[in-house]
């Protein structure tokens, strides 16, 4: 191992407007929150090589979550108390202080990557740059009885001065699990016991990573990251899934009773999402845009992995929708095109640029069969990716040529289906209907991608075309 930060070979697939490293290797975003008037994310990083090794925080700030401006490492592990890694955590503010809560990741040292144990710690900031890690660590310093060594990811929250902490844990009986702690001062924590559990491995998994719990409109929900669900029909595709229980913790908060877990986005690139919330009270959300042992041939050029762009979470007909946060209107830096077309054969919408935002609003008549794409093609013509749309089903389809599999998902009837995609160097957001179902995808080509829409039989289409910008994360 070297010390120095790996560098960039090739910019071929660097993106323009999402958060990435500098170099090196990414995964889950951390300590989401906003600060002294900047939204503060944090991410799991290993500088030194675009693969995963020991946790570091990096760390990049914003104004405005459009403009994103890199800072050095925020926390490095090989400390007594995080040996082995700074594993994914939060924040909260408190009295002009920034505080971060994370996991301290330690090997036994027999050269097996499962025998290891955890334990949670907290480092603090005054200027939300330099951060110093809590002289008495661990704040947690072992699992709980109950649990076994997968204990990690906490979660921090305030609710009528009183702290909550809750951590991804597995359950001596090998169900994935979230457990909660108590607290009055963020230093010393009590165990209140496990509040909510998986059913059975096959059903909602062996492991919960990336805990997260909110409020909006009066539903509790669990945000988590379960290891080990089974593929069930086109749903639980992924190795691993993000998603959401919508439901009830009691006010003794010791029991959070909740319907079925639901995916967050049905992209093959997404997960252990974290939310934060805004000044004017909007529920955030942000997640890494890759997938554990996703190939990631941007390895190749001494980086690896991204965070997606920020979305906004509402909850409508206990649905929870994810919309890009309005902010990102001021990625547009000019019109590129715009207009209405009767889309009844394949047609090229652009091939102008690698960073735009196509927005596209097809109008079905009543009773009229019809099946809709959206293709993404490099410069030879060879598909990159497609989204198919059956009015009939209701169901998207999104398939990857390179992994040759599909994604799906399924909307609520309309005779309008709209579709706000953003397209980086080498990532595609899908957002459907305002958010109500989303496809987060990686693509890969050295050219300019070209896109194309198509319709089985005539169907009225709205379109429209931005640039956007190139360079909205500065290093
Ligand atoms: C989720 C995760 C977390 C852990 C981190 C380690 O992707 O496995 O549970 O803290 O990554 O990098």
């Amino acid at each position: 191992m070297t010390n120095e930060q790996i560098q960039i070979t090739n910019d071929r697939y660097r993106l323009g407007y999402h958060v990435m490293p500098k170099s090196g290797w990414i995964n889950d975003p951390n300590g989401f929150c906003y600060f002294n008037e900047y939204y503060h994310i944090f991410y799991q990083h290993y500088p030194y090589s675009p693969e995963w090794g020991p946790m570091h925080w990096g760390h990049a700030r914003s104004k405005d979550l459009v403009h994103w401006e890199d800072l050095p490492i925020a926390l490095t592990p090989g400390s007594t108390e995080d040996k082995d890694g700074c594993f994914s955590g939060s924040a909260i503010v408190k009295d002009d202080t920034l505080y971060l809560f994370y996991t301290g990741h330690h090997y036994y040292g027999d050269n097996d990557p499962d025998h290891f144990w955890q334990n949670q710690n907290m480092a603090y900031s005054t200027d939300g740059v330099n951060f110093t890690k809590y002289e008495n660590n661990p704040i947690i310093e072992s699992e709980p009885e109950d649990n076994t060594h997968h204990f990690r990811d906490p979660k921090v929250w305030e609710d009528n001065g009183k702290y909550y902490m809750i951590l991804g844990s597995q359950g001596k009986d090998g169900l994935g699990r979230v457990i909660l702690y108590q607290s009055d001062n963020l230093k010393e924590w009590d165990y209140i016991g496990d509040i909510a559990k998986s059913e059975s491995i096959e059903k909602e998994g062996f492991m919960w990573e990336c805990p997260d719990f909110f409020s909006l409109n009066n539903k509790d929900i669990l945000l988590c990251s379960p290891q080990g669900i089974k593929q069930q029909g086109k749903e639980y595709l992924n190795l691993f899934q993000t998603g959401y229980f919508l439901g009830h913790l009691n006010e003794e908060k010791t029991t959070f009773s909740h319907d079925r877990f639901i995916e967050l986005d049905y992209g093959h690139d997404f997960y252990a999402a974290q939310t934060t919330t805004t000044p004017d009270g909007r529920r955030i959300l942000i997640g890494w845009m890759a997938m554990w042992e996703s190939p990631m041939p941007e390895k190749e050029d001494g980086w690896a992995g991204a965070l997606t762009l920020p979305r906004e979470l509402v909850l409508l007909d206990n649905h929870l929708y994810m919309k890009p946060v309005d902010e990102l209107k001021e990625l547009r830096t000019q019109t590129l095109d715009s207009g209405h077309i009767y889309l009844e054969e394949p047609t090229l919408l652009s091939k102008q640029s690698s960073h735009i935002e196509v927005n596209l609003e097809h109008k079905f008549e009543e009773r009229k069969e019809i099946t809709t794409s959206f293709e993404l093609k490099d410069a030879s013509n060879q598909l990159l990716l497609s989204l198919n749309y059956d009015n009939q089903t209701n169901e998207f389809e999104l398939y990857r040529p390179d992994k040759d599999d599909s994604r799906f998902a399924l909307i609520s009837a309309k005779n309008t289906v709209e579709l706000q995609i953003f397209i980086d160097k080498s990532s595609v957001e899908i957002f459907i209907n305002g958010g109500e179902a989303v496809f987060t995808e990686r693509y890969y080509t050295e050219d300019v991608p070209q896109v194309w829409i198509n319709a089985s039989d005539g169907v009225a289409t709205n379109y429209d075309l931005y640039q956007l910008n190139e360079k909205a994360m500065q290093y």
